[in-house]
């Protein structure tokens, strides 16, 4: 089993209007209603590679309802905490005709310290029948800045390998748990050095420094140019196929997935990097979050070149 847990989960709302004013009425062309969070994002590419997963995290209101009935519907187990307080909408406006987008994200609930209390049962329990547990995305109001350590520390006791991919001090004050796997993105390294240009050697340096703390898989995504990936300290460079994005958002998710299902599967190292790039290059071809073609994902793999740093 893979557990995901998402502890801002969302309904990703996409509105595509032919143009997008300020100061105007806009009335929406067509609109797209997503269960969405970043570990939500990963727990559909896993079930696209029929992987068993359970989908977890937090949700509340009309807004939660309609996340867990939209996983039911697609055939997905999940079993998350319900909270008193609304999940959040986070809204995608896109403009054609210029080619703009406008996010707009809701702050989501605050979760309150029964509800903190039953998301370390669940992870507890999760964590007993889960090999993998993936904690991805921002935390929610209330929670301690190193909630994510406390639950690592959990999964970590239960034997689960885990994985954590976050940013700003959800990120820094988690690392002391020593998570099994992370996948900072290029900007969130920056902030995590306090840096406003990231040179190859800051980020070995970087990659190096957590991998002899015990970090085992580190993975630095960096867009179009691929990703570096620290694992077992031993370093790499891995490039995606020339492709022509359409949708950047959620390519990191895809990212962590792909890699997640490597070492599930136990492939040997290159083949799991070379298949989460692909997977991830694949994601951003899709207008969709989460969603990629398997199709693309075997056309990609052998685009991928994978390279060990001296
Ligand atoms: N334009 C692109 N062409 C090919 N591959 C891409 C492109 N953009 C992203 N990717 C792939 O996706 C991976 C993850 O992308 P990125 O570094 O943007 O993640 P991210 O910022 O964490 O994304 P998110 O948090 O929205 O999921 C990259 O390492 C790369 O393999
Ligand atoms: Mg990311």
């Amino acid at each position: 089993m893979i557990t995901t847990i998402t502890l801002n989960t969302a309904i990703d709302k996409t509105y595509y209007l032919s143009r997008f004013a300020l100061n105007k009425l806009n009335r929406v062309d067509k609109q797209l209603d997503e269960p969405g969070g970043k570990g939500i994002n990963v727990s559909k590419v896993l079930d696209t590679y029929n992987l068993p997963v359970t989908t977890s995290g937090f949700v509340g209101g009309y807004n939660g309802k309609f996340i867990t009935s939209q996983l039911e519907s697609r055939g997905f187990h999940h079993d998350f905490v319900q909270v008193n307080e609304e999940s959040r909408c986070c809204l995608n406006i896109i403009d054609d005709e210029n080619l703009v987008q406008t996010e707009i994200v809701e702050a989501g609930p605050t979760i309150s310290q029964n509800e903190w209390e039953e998301m370390k049962k669940k992870v507890a329990k999760l964590s007993a029948v889960s090999q993998c547990m993936i904690f991805s995305g921002s935390l929610p109001k209330g929670l301690p800045s190193d909630a994510y350590s406390h639950l690592l520390r959990i999964a970590k006791g239960n034997g689960a390998k885990t994985f954590l991919d976050t940013s700003g001090e959800a990120l820094s004050h988690s690392l002391d748990a020593i998570p099994f796997f992370i996948k900072p993105n290029e900007d969130e390294l920056k902030n995590y050095l306090g840096k406003d240009q990231l040179t190859e050697k800051d980020v070995f340096q970087v990659m190096d420094a957590w991998s002899q703390k015990g970090i085992s898989v580190i993975v630095v995504s960096r867009g179009e140019k691929g990703a570096f990936i620290s694992y077992n300290g031993v370093k790499f460079a891995a490039a995606p196929p020339d492709i022509k994005a359409v949708n950047p958002v959620g390519c990191g998710d895809a990212l962590v997935a792909g890699m997640a299902i490597g070492i599930y599967k136990q492939l040997p190292i290159e083949d799991q990097i070379k298949f989460s790039i692909a997977v991830s290059a694949a994601a951003a071809i899709e207008t969709r979050a989460g969603s990629v073609s398997v199709d693309n994902v075997s056309r990609f793999v052998d685009m991928v070149s994978v390279k060990e740093i001296i």
